[in-house]
């Protein structure tokens, strides 16, 4: 279902952007298959949403590609565009403006039809219709974060990127949001990139993790194959022994420190 022999959807090669004296991507390369549930995984400053406001062509890289469905995204991501979409929480939408009439602004955007109809179609799928008719400015983060992604699905995309989607909700919306994206791409066959810094997260959604670090990729492969690799029991103890700069187990036996690997050391 993943189809990682397919043409990847998402191609970057040799990506850097520096702001300043900031690199805050460094180098990177990774793809994205297609109908693949794909994770960038960092820690605050890592370089998740530099990468992906450049995937979407909002910012220029300093140097490096990027293939969006076979087009080259710095030339011609008009042509890509109408089958992507993002959602993120740091993006708010005009807060005087009630909700269906921000759904209405952006479905014009976009240039789609039936406006009425989608409207109130993404609004039922993310159970936001009893508020369509309130300011934006007066919603809770939750109910936020679901307009965001109503926004995100109204042109239906093939392509969807998704900046922390759970970031600041409670457990049970979070989870409810997490099971909404394993569907859409299960019903859609959609491919879904997204930026977390939640490990429980990843690890339940996604079938690849690209792991991020100071804006360099540190690792990458399947959460069961990074957890077998690194001797961990989840994603989260690999994340810290990243972040923390330690080594895989294998690299910790060469160095000569013993230590197997099986027991997470204390918070240092
Ligand atoms: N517009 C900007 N100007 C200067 N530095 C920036 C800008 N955007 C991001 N950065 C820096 O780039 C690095 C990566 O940021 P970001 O991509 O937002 O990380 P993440 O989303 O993983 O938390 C950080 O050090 C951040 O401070
Ligand atoms: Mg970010």
């Amino acid at each position: 279902m993943t189809g990682s022999s397919a043409t990847p959807v998402v191609t970057v090669d040799n990506l850097t952007k520096r702001f300043g004296e900031v690199t805050a991507v460094d180098s990177i390369g990774f793809s994205v298959a297609e109908g693949s549930i794909t994770a960038l995984l960092g820690g605050n400053g890592a370089g998740k949403t530099t990468t992906l406001s450049i995937l979407l062509g909002l910012l220029l890289p300093t140097s490096g590609s990027v293939t969006v469905f076979g087009e080259d995204m710095l030339r011609h991501r008009y042509r890509v565009l109408p089958r992507m979409n993002f959602s993120s929480p740091y993006v708010d939408l005009p807060k005087r403006l009630s909700v269906a009439e921000n759904l209405t602004v952006y479905a014009h955007l976009y240039g789609l039809d039936r406006i009425p109809e989608r409207v109130a179609g993404v609004a039922r799928d993310m159970e936001i219709s009893p508020f369509l008719d309130r300011p934006t400015g007066t919603l809770s983060a939750g109910q936020n974060t679901r307009v965001a992604l109503a926004k995100a699905l109204l042109n239906e995309p093939r392509l969807l990127l998704v900046d922390e989607p759970t970031a600041s909700l409670d457990p049970d919306t979070s989870d409810w949001v997490r099971g909404y994206l394993e569907s859409y791409r299960r019903r859609t066959g959609a491919t879904i990139l997204l930026a977390s810094h939640n490990m429980a997260e990843v690890e339940r959604l996604c079938d690849h993790v690209v792991m991020l670090h100071e804006g360099k990729i540190v690792d990458r492969g399947s959460p069961a194959e990074l957890v077998t690799r690194y001797g961990r029991h989840t994603l989260e103890e690999v994340f810290l022994d990243i972040a923390r700069d330690r080594r895989s187990p294998g690299d910790r036996r060469a160095a000569g420190d013993g230590r197997d690997g099986n027991v997470l050391p204390a918070a240092q």
